[in-house]
């Protein structure tokens, strides 16, 4: 009785969707109020309160390459070029005939990402992700490698998927000189640059410079999918808003910040969150709610104290720009920042060091994890920047 009813609605359905009927789906082991293999709904309330539902920003920016990353439409459309950026970026701003720029082709009804913007659920049966290949015969499952903008090849498991979206859009050594000395506010990395943070690429390395990459990216399967998915074992444990579908590492439970530390205890044991100290807001502060306890290896913002490794990183950036007006963006000659830590849009020549310290600083900033994702990375790229800022800072405690 049951498997001629699922047959039947199989069978209706392919009517009006004829590539469905094709696969056999057996729509009751997700759909089936008895039996169903998956909680699907479980998984939503996840991913209903996750930024990828409720940011928005998928109606904002449907067009210009934007798509590809904040519509579920043009993703798909960059899953058909292969993760082709370069192919993506030409179809997005093509050039008319008479090698000006075309109007770009835009999205004129995006949605947000959604289930099936990184699932095909409808076409494998499964929850596959688009970035995986399932081989027919053996079912061995291979995660397409992600190249970043500056040909750096992404390889971390089923994080690859994050990657995809998740990374700088420009490359560094190419877009600082051709900005010709001009300050933008916006530089390389726009939000979200983790694949390039993680890996540690694509920050404006310094000439003569060392630069470390990360463990995170070397020895944790899955990457991004490890640490932001993963579920804590036990009932009551978090609400839906930290780890699985949310995305998050931290986020409220019973109005608190809470962070998911499943992930992270396999390697450092007795890693907790502690409350943050609280930073005068400029603009630049990143995280204001918890730490993780994890001791930096030496002082390096220089307050006296070796603090947990993010403070350490916030006190490395309010050195950039602070809202005493002594960062040394600030007291800089042609200064980026004004005393009251606004951008200064100034009009001044810079040189490509400057503006590579000044894009470094957003990347951190941008890479939202306070030098967590990469500490080595991010500490180097700081340093560096305001040794290029101010040839006197003190970089004696670079790692
Ligand atoms: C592997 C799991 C899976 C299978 C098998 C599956 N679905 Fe779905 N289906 C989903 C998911 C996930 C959603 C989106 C859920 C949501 O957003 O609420 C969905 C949504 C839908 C919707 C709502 C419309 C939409 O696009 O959001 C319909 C209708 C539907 N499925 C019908 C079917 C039919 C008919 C079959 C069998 C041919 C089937 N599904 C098989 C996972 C599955
Ligand atoms: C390579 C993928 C990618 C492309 C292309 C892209 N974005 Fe984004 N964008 C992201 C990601 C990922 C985030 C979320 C980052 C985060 O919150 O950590 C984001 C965040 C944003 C935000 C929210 C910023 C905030 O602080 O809340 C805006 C606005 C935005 N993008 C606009 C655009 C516009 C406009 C374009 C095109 C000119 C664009 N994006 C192109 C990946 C992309
Ligand atoms: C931004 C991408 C993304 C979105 C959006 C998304 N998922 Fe997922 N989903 C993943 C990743 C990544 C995994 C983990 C895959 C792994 O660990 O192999 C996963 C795993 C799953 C699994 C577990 C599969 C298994 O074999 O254990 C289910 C079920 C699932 N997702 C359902 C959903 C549903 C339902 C939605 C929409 C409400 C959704 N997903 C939206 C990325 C996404
Ligand atoms: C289709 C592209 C895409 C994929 C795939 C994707 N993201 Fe996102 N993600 C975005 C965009 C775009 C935003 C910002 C949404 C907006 O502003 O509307 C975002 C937002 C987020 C946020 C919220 C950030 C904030 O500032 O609140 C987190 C966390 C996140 N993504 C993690 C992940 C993880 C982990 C994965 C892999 C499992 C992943 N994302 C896969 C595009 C993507
Ligand atoms: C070693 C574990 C780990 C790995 C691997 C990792 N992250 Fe994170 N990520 C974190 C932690 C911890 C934070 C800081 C969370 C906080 O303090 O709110 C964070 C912060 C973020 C944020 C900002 C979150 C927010 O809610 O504002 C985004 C977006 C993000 N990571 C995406 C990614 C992506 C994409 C990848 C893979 C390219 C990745 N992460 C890999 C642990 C990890
Ligand atoms: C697979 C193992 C592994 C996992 C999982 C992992 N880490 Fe790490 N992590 C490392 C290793 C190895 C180092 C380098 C240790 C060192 O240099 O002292 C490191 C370094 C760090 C550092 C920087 C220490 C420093 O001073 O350079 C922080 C902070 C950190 N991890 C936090 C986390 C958090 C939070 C999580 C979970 C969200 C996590 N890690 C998950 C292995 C891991």
């Amino acid at each position: 009785m049951k498997k001629s009813l699922v047959t039947g609605i199989t069978l209706l359905i392919g009517l009006a969707l004829p590539a469905m009927a094709m696969a056999a789906i057996d729509c009751m082991s997700c759909h089936g109020s008895t039996g169903a293999k998956t909680p699907l709904h479980g998984y939503k309330v996840g991913y209903e309160v996750s930024g990828h539902a409720t940011h928005g920003n998928a109606r904002y920016a449907n067009a210009e390459g934007c798509q590809r990353c904040h519509t579920h439409e043009g993703y798909l459309q960059y899953v058909e070029m292969g993760f082709d950026t370069a192919k993506f970026d030409a179809f997005a701003l093509p050039k008319g005939a008479d090698g000006k720029p075309a109007p770009p082709p835009f999205i004129a009804y995006p949605s947000q990402p959604g289930c099936f913007t990184c699932h095909d659920s409808h076409t494998t049966g499964d929850f596959g992700l688009r970035t995986q290949k399932a081989d027919p015969k053996t079912k061995a499952v291979t995660n397409q490698k992600i190249t970043l903008y500056n040909k750096v090849v992404y390889d971390g498991g089923t994080g690859n998927l994050c990657a995809s979206c998740h990374q700088a859009r420009g490359d560094a050594k190419a877009a600082i000189p051709a900005g010709k000395g001009a300050l933008s506010p916006r530089v390389v990395h726009h939000h979200g640059p983790e694949a390039d943070m993680l890996v540690g690429t694509n920050g404006w390395e310094f000439a003569g410079k060392k630069y470390g990459s990360s463990p995170h990216y070397m020895m944790v399967k899955d990457t991004c999918v490890a640490c932001h998915m993963s579920q804590p074992k036990g009932r009551f444990s978090f609400s839906p808003k930290v780890g699985g579908h949310a995305f998050t590492v931290v986020g409220d439970v019973h109005e608190a910040e809470v962070a998911n530390v499943s992930s992270c205890v396999s390697c450092h044991k007795d890693v907790k969150t502690v409350a943050a100290k609280k930073y005068i807001d400029t603009g630049f502060v990143l995280r204001d709610t918890v730490y993780f306890n994890i001791k930096a290896k030496a002082d390096y913002d220089g307050d006296g104290t070796v603090e947990f490794v993010q403070a350490e990183v916030q006190g490395l950036l309010d050195k950039f720009v602070n809202k005493q007006g002594t960062g040394v963006m600030q007291t800089m000659a042609n200064p980026m920042f004004t005393k009251e830590g606004k951008f200064a849009n100034s009009k001044a020549v810079y040189t490509n060091d400057q503006l590579g310290a000044y894009a470094n600083f957003l990347y951190v900033i941008e890479d939202k994890s306070l030098g967590l994702h990469n500490t080595t990375y991010a500490l180097q790229l700081l340093f560096d920047s305001l040794q290029a800022l101010d040839p006197k800072f003190d970089v004696s405690k670079r790692p």
